[in-house]
């Protein structure tokens, strides 16, 4: 039997959460309000979430910034029925483009008609991606000149009590979420060394990182 491809697994995953995912994700996907208040794109500036999910975010982001572009990406199909529909519903289509991809191999010419991103944003996505890097190293690469680059994931839970942080990294593995230990060490040192300036806090007692990358 072959495997399943990245886009298939996400679609097992989501194919039934993305129902209730909205209603759920608000308790513990914390800080992506955050990182939508620190995108502030320049006028007529485009901006790309990579793992865009039902687009939740894209739709806070399009009211909060009425002269951006915005653009989501997902490998999910099933994800983006949702997000398709959310949008619609919320009468962005005309604001909101979204396409279907690999966040590691992506074509933004090809799927969205555009070199260059002023903003792009991965929220919550990259510890459900084995080769991650990669996907930073490919969102790095579409950053338009002054483009940043904003991360926000799940950090090391470092000051919770072992027991609860245990239970914490087991039930998020049910939904296939892997934390990615050293995160924050980790993209500094890709960011540094593809020329970009990187400033990093950790949240909610190491509860979620949110970085920025400036090219
Ligand atoms: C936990 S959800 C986060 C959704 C949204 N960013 C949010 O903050 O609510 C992770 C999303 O990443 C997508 N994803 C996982 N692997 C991906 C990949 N290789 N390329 C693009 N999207 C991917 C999943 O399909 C899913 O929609």
């Amino acid at each position: 039997m072959q495997a399943a491809t990245a886009g298939e697994k996400m679609d097992a995953i989501y194919r039934r959460q993305r129902h209730i995912y909205d209603a759920t994700r608000r308790y513990y996907l914390l800080g992506r309000d955050r990182l939508i208040a620190s995108l502030k794109p320049p006028a007529g500036g485009a901006v790309l979430e990579i793992g865009c999910g039902t687009a939740r975010n894209l739709i806070q982001a399009a009211k909060r910034y009425p002269d951006a572009r915005f653009f989501g990406l997902d490998i999910s199909e099933a994800m983006l029925t949702s997000a398709r529909t959310a949008v619609s519903r919320h009468g962005l289509r005309a604001r909101i483009v979204l396409g279907q991809g690999d966040a590691t191999a992506f074509q933004p010419a090809a799927l969205f008609g555009r070199d260059g991103f002023e903003r792009i944003y991965i929220s919550y996505s990259l510890s459900m991606i084995p080769v991650w890097e990669d996907a930073v190293r490919h969102a790095m690469a579409q950053l338009a000149p002054g483009g940043e680059l904003h991360i926000v994931d799940f950090g090391d839970f470092a000051r919770y009590p072992a027991l609860l942080r245990r239970a914490q990294l087991a039930w998020l593995r049910r939904f296939s979420v892997v934390p990615i230990p050293g995160m924050q060490e980790k993209i500094a040192a890709l960011a540094e060394k593809a020329g970009l300036s990187v400033a990093a806090e950790s949240l909610y007692g190491g509860y979620s990182i949110q970085m920025c990358l400036r090219r």
